[in-house]
């Protein structure tokens, strides 16, 4: 379980801000377990109880969001058996327990949220909630408008579903190098989606990257870097997603 400095427990639970949870420690106004703590450094757990002037406080955890800048080579988890870096190791500083809100790909870099907010993070993962994403694919071959089309109108993946409609453009093409580089947005989440789409129309995916995840783009951060969502983006997030859960 996760420790964290008393003060900040304290802050967190909306007692006071963490310098003035600092005075209450110092004026010896704070209990751990029943024993009155002045030490600034005392860490506890979610499990410890904390009383102000004898009144327990309700230890509610923080709810954080961030907005990671995924690199290629790193799994979209909180832990791997084969030790492989994983998306959290980023985020060493991080007291509270954050996942991801779905996944990309080992091999794939980009946008990705990460929280401890399961609510949103179930709207958000849900079907339903017709979240927009915006994937930027170098695939071999030269893609043409009928491939676009095809994509657009939805393709037969190789688990035999159908994609959804989408939309497609050639970005840019190198016929020497016999590649094109193609930008596909669409609002499912299957395994392997884009991947999946591309390779159904004859191009298979050489290189991926997630450039947008809703309104939210990857704008000022570079590869392994994050930053916290606004309150403001957080509830555009929860907007989004309960007016998109009404739509059926
Ligand atoms: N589609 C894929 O094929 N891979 C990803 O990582 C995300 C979407």
């Amino acid at each position: 379980m996760a420790e964290v400095r008393l003060q900040k427990a304290m802050a967190d639970a909306g007692v006071a801000s963490r310098r003035a949870s600092e005075r209450l420690i110092l004026e010896g106004r704070v209990r751990v377990n029943g024993t009155v703590v002045r030490e600034l450094g005392t860490k506890v757990r979610g499990d410890d109880a904390i009383e102000v002037d004898g009144t327990l406080i309700e230890r509610e955890e923080r709810k954080v969001y961030y907005l990671f800048y995924k690199p290629r080579g790193v799994i979209s988890a909180v832990s791997d058996d084969k030790g492989r870096r994983v998306v959290t190791d980023y985020f060493t500083e991080e007291r509270n327990r954050i996942y991801p809100i779905g996944r990309l790909d080992y091999d794939t870099s980009g946008i990705l949220l990460l929280t401890n907010d399961g609510r949103l993070a179930n709207l958000l993962m849900h079907p339903r909630y017709k979240v927009e994403k915006t994937y930027v694919a170098k695939v071999e071959g030269m893609v043409q408008n009928d491939d676009l089309k095809r994509l657009c109108k939805g393709v037969r993946m190789k688990d035999g579903h159908y994609s959804a409609r989408a939309r497609a453009k050639v970005l840019s093409s190198d016929r020497a190098k016999n590649h094109s580089i193609v930008s596909l947005t669409i609002h499912e989440g299957r395994n392997h989606q884009v991947k999946n789409m591309f390779e159904a129309i004859g191009h298979p995916v050489m290189k991926l990257k997630r450039e947008t995840y809703d309104f939210l783009t990857l704008q000022g951060l570079s590869s392994g870097q994050y930053r916290e969502l606004s309150n403001d983006e957080v509830k555009a997030l929860y907007d989004h997603a309960q007016k998109n859960s009404r739509l059926k």
